[in-house]
């Protein structure tokens, strides 16, 4: 008799939501009609096609992209009601060849997803600088040479989340040079080769970063001061390079950080006690491997929301 209850109960709110669904249904069937109607333009379909030549392992992407149809059914392309292109979401499927910068010119693309395939060659700039895209994410593949930073005078660019980690990119990380970046929110360059000093104008570049992760990878020389500018930073990740010297003052200014992080790298110096706790927001703090000397600050025990801390 126990179990009796929630059967009916589950019932009733199934019975209630009906309605709901069938509002659903008609919804549908008018997105259906809008779709008969709009299509994904010639040009559309000529820039898709262009990215399938450039492909010399497709994943079976062939069989569904077909010039004679409507783009909205090809295999990982998701159309807007009017059969604008917004998404090209192609992770996990055996790609391998380049990646065509005529993707740049799907003018309403909103999102690429590329991550885990083999990928190679390098990151077409006509991406980053796309008048549309808000979100690239090529994590996971064989992509290599430099990152080229955009002219200063760029207008401003949609770009929210750049993820490029785990490649094979190289060379210096040009922040200093990137122009109309102000919406990039996560940048993500991690596990690649990169090298040099770290930029110290991450943050007047990208005023709006919240997330930036470029653990795994070469840099050496101190932390930049300057990252204490990053107001709205929560994630810092800078683990597993050759980072020396102290931590900076000015670190402390960034007192939106949650998340901290600097393993293994060649780190030293004392930990003031009153440092650390400026930082009030931290959840995850992680020291290890480097070679700092004195005590562990007590001043660590008023950080209220520490959740995992590793020295
Ligand atoms: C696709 O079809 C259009 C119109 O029939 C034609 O102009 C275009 O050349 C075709 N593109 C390719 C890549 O075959
Ligand atoms: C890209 O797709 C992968 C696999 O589905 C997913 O884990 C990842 O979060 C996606 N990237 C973005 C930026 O949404
Ligand atoms: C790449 O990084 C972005 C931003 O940190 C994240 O949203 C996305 O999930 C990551 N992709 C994968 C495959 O982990
Ligand atoms: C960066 O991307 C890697 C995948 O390569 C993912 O494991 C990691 O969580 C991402 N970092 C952040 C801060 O999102
Ligand atoms: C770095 O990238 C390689 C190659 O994609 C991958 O096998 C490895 O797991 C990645 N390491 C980390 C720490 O993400
Ligand atoms: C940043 O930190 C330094 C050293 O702790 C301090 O002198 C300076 O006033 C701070 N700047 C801002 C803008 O808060």
């Amino acid at each position: 008799m126990k179990t009796m209850q929630p059967l009916q109960l589950s019932r009733m709110r199934y019975d209630r939501k009906l309605p709901i669904s069938s509002l659903g249904i008609v919804l549908l069937m008018l997105m259906s009609l809008a779709s008969i109607t709009s299509s994904c333009t010639e040009q559309e379909k000529a820039s898709l096609l262009k990215f399938l030549t450039g492909l010399s392992q497709d994943g079976g992407l062939a069989a569904s992209w077909q010039n004679g149809t409507d783009c909205i059914t090809w295999e990982g392309i998701t159309c807007n009601m009017d059969g604008t292109v917004t998404d090209v979401l192609l992770a996990s499927k055996g790609l391998q060849g380049y990646i065509s910068p005529t993707l740049g010119s799907l003018a309403g693309l909103l999102r690429l997803n590329l991550s885990n395939n083999m990928l190679s060659s390098g990151l077409p700039q006509e991406l980053v600088s796309s008048n549309s895209i808000v979100a690239i994410d090529i994590s996971f593949n064989r992509l290599d040479g430099e990152l080229h930073g955009v002219p200063s005078s760029t207008p401003v660019r949609p770009l929210k989340v750049l993820n490029i980690s785990s490649n094979l990119f190289a060379g210096q990380f040009p922040s200093s040079t990137w122009g109309g970046m102000k919406h990039l929110v996560a940048l993500n360059a991690s596990n690649n080769s990169f090298t040099g000093q770290l930029p110290t104008h991450f943050c007047t570049s990208f005023p709006s970063l919240v997330v930036l992760d470029l653990s795994y990878n070469r840099f050496r020389g101190s932390i930049p001061p300057e990252l204490g500018s990053c107001s709205m930073l929560r994630v810092l990740k800078v683990g597993h390079n050759n980072l020396s010297g102290t931590l900076p003052d000015e670190l402390v200014n960034a007192t939106s950080l949650e998340f901290l992080s600097f393993p293994r790298n060649g780190l030293q110096g004392i930990l003031q006690d009153t440092y650390i706790a400026k930082l009030t927001f931290l959840v995850t703090l992680d020291l290890g491997e480097n070679n700092f000397s004195g005590n562990i600050p007590e001043s660590i025990g008023h950080l209220k929301r520490l959740e995992e801390l590793y020295f």
